[in-house]
């Protein structure tokens, strides 16, 4: 098949669909000042255009100019079915798969379908903040099991793990693979230690594999992979929103292969009337499943380019930013301990100052402190531009 040229170093238009990451009443309201020509590499989502079939595919439904209610059709259960298998080696039965609104509301949804209030639910920390705040905000309580720095990547603390299962009983363990933030992926032998131990304190294994699309390095191992005989107390949760850039459909869906855990969500999922899907995000699925893996494919290859770039412009000009490998997603996550400054000391002066946006670790959820998160999901050269921004403001500061 001839490659096609995805051109991504062209950026789409980000006024047209209103991007929170670029828009300039949300970028004031945060940090009051920040020059217009910002370069913001905060909120993640990538500013490359989506694949071309993707848009053929709204353009079909736009010119009938038809928006009535639908639902999941045969062809979302295939192509979800058929992407787990060529791509990920998933056997993937049609009834294990539910359709719903976004990874993040189907964890609140989980969390209630699972959980009493003062009930305990346990992650790796610093993980993805709605991991953290889904959980607040239904009167559930949080055990943290800090991951372990060793060697420049993250480490499950396993005797930790345990006693916290042990004494704390969580209801729900909801784990990150590929881990956001770090893009660290976890091998085989890691998850499953994990679902051994979930399963012998009666803790169900969530896995949010949203960051398993996009692999620089080495190969994406799903908890689907694990022996049937953890599928019984085994949710995934995952979606092409991130691989694919499709975060504003709101929609993606769950894997739950054990009939009774199934039905308890899906009646939680009734209780919030969540029936009728989005129109489009279905067809984004279907498309981006069916039509758009070699758009997936150059995508990949141009982030990876970029992640070189990064690691290798930090490790020339920027000595106590120290980047995490990353081997999965966009989101290089790095230790400024040894700048002797906190993250909310860089990133709010380097907005107003620097003209660039970057996320603190603080925004995670718990021992993010000395961390900051740079997106690099951008057409190169604003890459560029943004490093060297960055440069120009550390050495000044
Ligand atoms: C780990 C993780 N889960 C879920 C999401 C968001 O998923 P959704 O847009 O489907 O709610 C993100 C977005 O960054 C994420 O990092």
């Amino acid at each position: 098949m001839m490659k096609v040229d995805y051109q991504f170093d062209q950026m789409a238009d980000r006024r047209i669909d209103h991007a929170r990451k670029w828009d300039q009443k949300i970028i004031q309201s945060k940090y009051p000042g920040t020059p217009k020509d910002c370069i913001p590499m905060w909120i993640a989502d990538m500013d490359f255009k989506a694949a071309p079939a993707i848009d053929e595919a709204f353009m079909k439904i736009a010119q009938n100019g038809a928006y009535g209610y639908t639902y999941a059709y045969d062809e979302f259960y295939e192509a979800v079915m058929n992407w787990h298998k060529h791509r990920h080696n998933n056997q993937v039965e049609k009834d294990w798969i539910t359709l719903s609104y976004g990874t993040v509301s189907t964890i609140h949804y989980l969390y209630q379908a699972f959980c009493q209030p003062n009930d305990c639910v346990i992650m790796n920390t610093p993980v993805y903040d709605p991991f953290r705040y889904a959980a607040v905000h239904n009167g559930i309580n949080v055990v943290a099991n800090t991951l372990k720095l060793v060697a420049g990547r993250y480490e499950i603390d396993f005797d930790l793990l345990e006693e916290q299962l042990r004494t704390r009983r969580p209801k729900i363990f909801l784990f990150c693979s590929p881990h956001n933030p770090s893009g660290r992926m976890w091998e085989l032998a890691e998850i499953k230690k994990v679902a051994q131990l979930c399963q012998q304190y009666g803790t169900i294994f969530v896995c949010d594999e949203v960051h398993s699309e996009i692999i620089l390095s080495g190969k994406f191992i799903s908890a689907l992979q694990l022996p049937e005989s953890y599928y019984d107390n085994l949710i995934v949760l995952t979606s092409p929103n991130k691989g694919f850039n499709l975060g504003g459909l709101k929609t993606s869906y769950s894997i739950i292969p054990n009939e009774q855990l199934r039905r308890t969500f899906c009646h939680r999922l009734e209780m919030n009337s969540i029936t009728s899907p989005n129109l489009f995000g279905v067809v984004g699925i279907i498309t981006a499943y069916n039509e758009c893996e070699d758009w997936l494919d150059a995508m990949t290859d141009y982030i990876r380019e970029n992640y070189r770039y990064t690691k290798e412009f930090i490790e020339n000009n920027l000595p106590d930013w120290q980047l995490m490998e990353m081997s999965a997603s966009y989101l290089p996550w790095i230790d400024i301990s040894k700048t002797g400054k906190t993250a909310l000391d860089i990133v709010e002066p380097l907005a107003k100052i620097g003209g660039v946006i970057i996320e603190p670790g603080t925004n995670y959820a718990s021992d993010g402190e000395n961390f900051v998160r740079l997106n690099i999901g951008t057409p190169k050269p604003i890459l560029v531009e943004a490093l060297n921004r960055i440069k120009a403001f550390m050495v000044k500061n």
